[in-house]
């Protein structure tokens, strides 16, 4: 690749050269366990076993390494495989780390259910007031800093730049959960974050058909010790599932540009209904973190979620009278999805700090034509 390249050249280019045994234009399958050695430890390009690398696995690697502007990518079996696999190998059993008061319940959980038991305490902080994650870390040692922007599900914003330099002051680390923006819209690392992670299940897949995970890092040290955990642990995505993530990436540009569209009339159609009490999305001027978003996004994403006047059982009866937006759990396909947090993607978090408001409703706005979804949105309204 040219270092000129734009974004969507790299997402059909970058580790995807022609195969060079064949031609293939696109990289091959390889749906293989192990690799042949020339005489023992004579590998052909240094591949021997699928769970330690795999070409199919290394191209999309490549590929998510050069969309987010980092050193190296790994990827995994899903977004908490990952998001576990990062910190298992960041953080050691007595550290303390530092996480948003919004985020996808699962990562909570992994954190308050399982990581908690490992040894590994939090403190939850608003992310996006800067003074009181710079208060927490004058108070004890962080060993990291953990935020998503925009958040899952009520959409806050976290202004990436400076939560790194207070990172970096206080000799800490910062990792951004990307997955809402996507490396199209917002590049963490250039920002000066120190590890992205992802659920690639989500926009980079793009299509609701696999479900994985990556890690991007601008750190070779880290990616080399990360990397040792992933392949002692075993969390790797199977090679056809790397096909459909790189596959699913070639049009990250497009449908995102369309995702930020739709979501952005959806946004204003619902502020001025009458039946809903507020709306969460970040390219409203209202939002009060519009302006960061401004500066640190291309655009402000597929996602938006709301609140009902008439409270969690009017949101769980919407949820159920869609006709396009289907009623499922995921976000970033191309197809329009509806659920109820507080039930659904979010019931890990009931009770926590974390917990998200009963009447909320998330929407993932899909790609098809938007009049079609403003309709079906009025109507499950009314
Ligand atoms: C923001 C965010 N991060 C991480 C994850 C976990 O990803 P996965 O479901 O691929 O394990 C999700 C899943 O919904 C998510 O929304």
């Amino acid at each position: 690749m040219n270092s000129q390249d734009a974004f969507e050249t790299v997402a059909i280019h970058a580790g995807q050269e022609p195969d060079p045994l064949t031609g293939a234009v696109v990289p091959p399958i390889y749906q293989v366990s192990t690799f042949k050695q020339d005489g023992v430890g004579g590998l052909r390009g240094g591949y021997d076993y699928s769970r330690s690398a795999n070409p199919t696995r290394t191209a999309l690697e490549q590929c998510l390494a050069a969309l987010e502007g980092g050193l190296a990518a790994l990827a995994f079996a899903s977004g908490l495989a990952a998001e576990d696999a990062l910190l298992r190998t960041a953080c050691s059993p007595g550290d303390h780390v530092l996480i948003p008061d919004d985020a996808y319940g699962g990562t909570y959980r992994l954190f308050a259910r399982v990581l908690a038991g490992w040894g590994l305490s939090h403190t939850v902080v608003p992310m996006s007031e800067l003074a009181a994650v710079r208060e927490q870390l004058a108070a004890r040692p962080v060993k990291l800093i953990w935020t998503e922007t925009p958040t899952n599900p009520l959409l806050n914003i976290a202004d990436i730049r400076a939560l790194a330099q207070a990172a970096r002051e206080a000799g800490t680390m910062l990792v951004v959960d990307n997955t809402f923006a996507s490396p199209y819209l917002q590049q963490p690392l250039a920002l000066g974050a120190h590890a992205v992670v992802h659920s690639t299940t989500k926009y980079l897949g793009g299509h609701s058909d696999v479900i994985g995970g990556a890690v991007v890092m601008a750190d070779p040290d880290l990616a080399e010790r990360v990397a040792f955990t992933r392949n002692a642990t075993g969390g790797v995505p199977g090679p056809f599932d790397a096909w459909l993530t790189l596959r699913g990436i070639k049009t990250l540009a497009v449908r995102m540009d369309r995702h930020c569209r739709n979501a952005m009339r959806v946004a204003q159609m619902l502020a001025e209904h009458p039946a809903v009490a507020e709306v969460f999305y970040p390219g409203l001027p209202t939002h009060p973190g519009h302006k960061t978003a401004q500066e640190q996004m291309r655009a402000f994403g597929g996602m938006v979620s709301f609140r009902l006047q008439a409270g969690e059982e009017a949101a769980v009866r919407t949820c159920a009278r869609t006709r396009l937006f289907t009623l499922g759990e995921s976000l970033g396909g191309v197809e329009s999805l509806i659920e109820h947090p507080g039930r659904m993607t979010h019931a890990s978090v009931a009770g926590s700090a974390l917990e998200v408001p009963a009447d909320l409703i998330r929407l993932s706005v899909g790609i098809e034509d938007c009049d079609d979804l403003l309709d079906d949105l009025r109507q499950a309204l009314q």
